[in-house]
């Protein structure tokens, strides 16, 4: 029996394009080897080209285009003649939000192999799942500009809902739960922002209490910088708002390898009638853009994470087990993990031991 998923396809911008490819060559690769698992791509040249020749980021039917199919797979959008709020908003926030798909997920590990900054840290060692409300928070898009000159005025709202805020907690908890997980941290900054972080930290202990065999922890985002870096042994579930889970998910990036490693999926767990959409943490680095040096790594893992919510478990965890292996042995790896070999050369690699693993 064939058992086909139809995966959209969005190269994007940047290394976007260039990391994709790896991810499909991988996706490929696994077909071969789990016979009746079969991918249908179909993919869309949409992003700041497309926004440059028809004024916008996809067409007005984008959306529609979308949903029919059981999963989303992007590389990045961004690029330095268009502004990045233009272009986010026209792409990326519209799927997210317009599908409802209000868990990001973006798990670190530092694999065996790879060097951490921190000292005294080796493989294995820090192993962190930042989940991110992706629907709403300081990404509600409320607000306005008025005024020329003197008289400029911008309004910049934060929508915090309890359903909202509710719901991404409770997934963390059950996260954690389903995964031996032990501990949940929320981060906020209810100090400073009275309303909608105040309504997070309250529902945060209700929350809480219903799993009492989860440790909790609340800090403030502030302090939860600072300790990520100073002891990332301590944290295993962070839950953030849109914002805060963002910047948290580069910063626990940068401990474990980079944003060459850090895989992202955003999905809703309890309705898929509209898809998934999976997208590395990392932009689309113009700096290194075009050269064939990116790390596909981090958009390979997003396949694996795109494999589980696809309910291919198996094929996931040989892709990841493939990723390990590449990172453990040192041998092919791109410039940002301190070697000379090519974005393809990694999604090379990553496929011969796939090829021969199973
Ligand atoms: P970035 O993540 O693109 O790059 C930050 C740094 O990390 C750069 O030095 C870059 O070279 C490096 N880097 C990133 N990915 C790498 C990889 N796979 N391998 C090796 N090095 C890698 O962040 P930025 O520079 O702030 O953003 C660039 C553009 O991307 C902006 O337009 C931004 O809005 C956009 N962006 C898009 C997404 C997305 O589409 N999902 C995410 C983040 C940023
Ligand atoms: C990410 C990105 C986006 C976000 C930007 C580009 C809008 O930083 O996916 O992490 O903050 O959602
Ligand atoms: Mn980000």
């Amino acid at each position: 029996m064939k058992k086909t998923h139809h995966i959209a396809i969005i190269p994007g911008d940047g290394i976007g394009k260039e990391v994709v490819s790896e991810g499909v060559k991988c996706l490929n690769a696994l077909s071969a080897i789990f016979e009746p698992m079969q991918f249908e791509f179909q993919s869309f040249s949409w992003g700041s080209d497309y926004f440059l020749q028809h004024g916008m980021m996809m067409p007005e039917n984008g959306l529609e285009i979308l949903k029919g199919f059981d999963a989303i797979y992007l590389g990045a959008v961004g690029d330095p003649r268009i502004p990045d709020d233009v272009t986010l908003h026209g792409l990326l926030l519209p799927i997210k939000f317009g599908f409802d798909l209000y868990v990001g997920l973006r798990p670190v590990y530092l694999f065996p192999g790879v060097d951490c900054p921190l000292a005294h840290i080796s493989g294995g060692e820090i192993d962190i799942v930042v989940i991110r409300e992706n629907t709403e928070g300081e990404y509600s898009n409320a607000g306005g500009i008025v005024g020329i000159g003197e008289s400029e005025l911008a309004i910049q709202s934060g929508l915090f809902t309890r359903k909202g805020i509710e719901r991404i907690i409770t997934f963390a908890f059950n996260y954690a739960r389903q995964k031996g997980r032990k501990k949940v941290t929320s981060a906020t900054k209810s100090n400073a922002q009275r309303y909608g972080m105040v309504l997070w930290d309250k529902i945060f202990k209700e929350v809480a209490s219903r799993y009492p065999e989860i440790r909790t922890e609340s800090k403030l985002i502030d302090a939860a910088c600072m300790d990520v870096v100073r002891n990332p042994k301590g944290y295993d579930v962070i839950v953030a708002s849109n914002l805060f889970a963002d910047i948290l998910s580069d910063l626990t990036a940068s401990v474990t390898g980079g944003m060459g490693l850090a895989p992202g999926a955003s999905f809703n767990p309890k309705d898929k009638t509209y898809p998934g959409f999976f997208d590395p943490v990392h932009g689309s680095a113009p700096d290194i853009a075009g050269k064939g040096v990116a790390n596909p790594i981090a958009a390979i893992l997003t396949a694996k994470l795109m494999l589980d919510y696809l309910g291919e478990t198996e094929a996931g965890e040989l892709l990841y087990r493939a990723v390990s292996q590449n990172l453990a042995e040192k041998k092919v790896r791109t410039i940002d993990l301190g070697g000379l070999s090519k974005t393809n050369e990694v999604g090379d690699d990553i496929v011969r031991i796939l090829r021969s693993s199973k």
